[in-house]
């Protein structure tokens, strides 16, 4: 028996919660003009290294590279990967395409992200995110009515309770390079007290130590400078105007001053929502603006950006306590089982007729004892099963035993459609 490969999930009983929850985001974001796109799942590593900083845990160790097996025909020099993420990716297509696009262009997209990280529970190697993404748009009060569109989501569509949503400012990149400067010449005395990830840090990514995990460096942060003391006079009217419209809109936030987020696209805004009944893995959906990304792919014009990505399976474990009400219901399902093999191709035919007029339908052709196949119909929770035998055949008709009251009733094959 072939093993399954290391923080990765098959999934056959969760499809239709899955599906269940899709739906609901789906429905909702379409409210607000968000329309579906696909991307590709393999990207160049390069696309990563420049949009998403070298230095990022994702770049750095987490990314799954593809090692080709023979040598490229196509002469493709770069390396490719299986994309860690969904805004890089977006970013690249949205260039591509730009002059077909609309602006602000609000898409969303659904798939797989690969990260090489250590397995637990809501981490996984291969896991799922709904990404959304709004390109060309400038306003920060284009940020407020994202994230108020996420709440009234989490709250109101799905009933999530429970959920805090934590957000912070990051400035422009000239504030950012200033106050790192600061950052580090006042946390370099504390250096041997770091751990060693930060110890590296302070020269690769000093902001990551802002919210890295360890209670030492947490500890050692409260000495740390305030980064909206750096900020021009501009940025601060920015960041007030964000908390005030957020304010008006009757989001409820917290400001974590320390929320620096993994990735380093990101400018001004960046948000967390966060969920108690999580674990250590608590973030459920993260984002911010990214108005620097396009011009790192080398796009010569500015594309101002702002998006998130759910992480699905760890809003699947947030919502299993209400999963009854988010499965998609399934059709009732009709079961045709022949007596023998000489009514095998009625049964095809009734089949055919059935799905035609809108049925879900199932067969039972392999040669059993009608015992056996009864048995079968039931674990596929079958509401009817259409019994065709020797009588059957020869009067055109079908008996259908109603799999809940347990009642049998013969009917013309013709009717049968109409009858259930
Ligand atoms: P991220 O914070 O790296 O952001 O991931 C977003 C969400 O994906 C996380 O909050 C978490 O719920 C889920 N997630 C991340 N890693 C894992 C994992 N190993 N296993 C299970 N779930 C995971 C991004 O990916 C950005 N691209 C979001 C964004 C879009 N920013 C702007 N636009």
């Amino acid at each position: 028996m072939f093993p399954r490969v290391k923080g990765v999930t098959d999934n056959f009983f969760e499809m239709t919660y899955y599906s269940g929850i899709r739906k609901k985001i789906e429905g909702h974001l379409k409210r607000y003009n968000f329309f579906e796109i696909d991307i590709p799942m393999i990207e160049y590593v390069s696309l990563f290294e420049r949009g998403l900083g070298y230095e990022t845990d994702v770049v750095s160790k987490q990314m799954f590279i593809i090692q080709k097996k023979q040598h490229d025909s196509d002469n493709e020099k770069d390396l490719m990967c299986l994309r860690p993420e969904g805004t890089a990716g977006t970013m690249r297509a949205f260039l591509e395409q730009q002059e077909h696009l609309p602006e602000p262009c609000r898409v969303f997209s659904y798939g797989s992200m690969f990260r090489y990280e250590r397995p637990q529970k809501g981490r996984l190697r291969e896991f799922h995110q709904m990404n959304l993404e709004t390109l060309g748009c400038s306003s920060v009060l284009y940020d407020a009515h994202m994230i108020k569109m996420l709440q009234v989501l989490f709250v109101e569509v799905l009933g999530i309770q429970d959920c805090i949503l934590k957000i912070n400012f990051l400035g422009q990149s000239e504030d950012r390079k200033k106050y790192c400067a600061s950052l580090v010449s006042s946390l370099t005395p504390y250096q041997e007290k770091l751990c060693s990830l930060c110890q590296n840090r302070l020269t690769t990514n000093p902001l990551r130590i802002l919210d890295c995990k360890s209670q030492d460096c947490q500890k050692i942060c409260l000495i740390a400078p305030k980064l909206t003391t750096f900020f021009s006079e501009t940025t601060q009217q920015e960041w007030k105007l964000l908390q005030e419209t957020l304010e008006e809109l009757s989001v409820t936030f917290m400001v974590d001053d320390h929320l620096v987020r993994g990735l380093d696209y990101y400018n001004k805004t960046v948000f967390e929502f966060v969920s108690a009944n999580l674990g250590a893995q608590n973030t459920f959906c993260g984002g911010g603006r990214y108005d620097g990304l396009a011009q790192q792919l080398g796009s010569k014009t500015v594309v101002p950006a702002l998006g998130c990505a759910i992480g699905m399976e760890r809003l699947a474990l947030i919502l299993e306590s209400s999963k009854d009400r988010l499965l998609v219901q399934s059709m009732p399902l009709l079961c045709i089982i022949p007596l023998s093999e000489q009514q095998n191709k009625l049964a095809l035919h009734l089949a055919d007729f059935l799905i035609a007029h809108g049925k879900c339908v199932e067969l039972l052709l392999d040669h059993q004892k009608i015992k056996n196949k009864m048995k079968r119909a039931s674990d596929l929770k079958a509401a009817y099963v259409l019994i065709l035998g020797e009588d059957e055949q020869n009067n055109n008709t079908v008996t259908v035993k109603d799999m809940v009251t347990g009642k049998q009733e013969v009917i013309l094959q013709t009717e049968v459609h109409t009858k259930i």
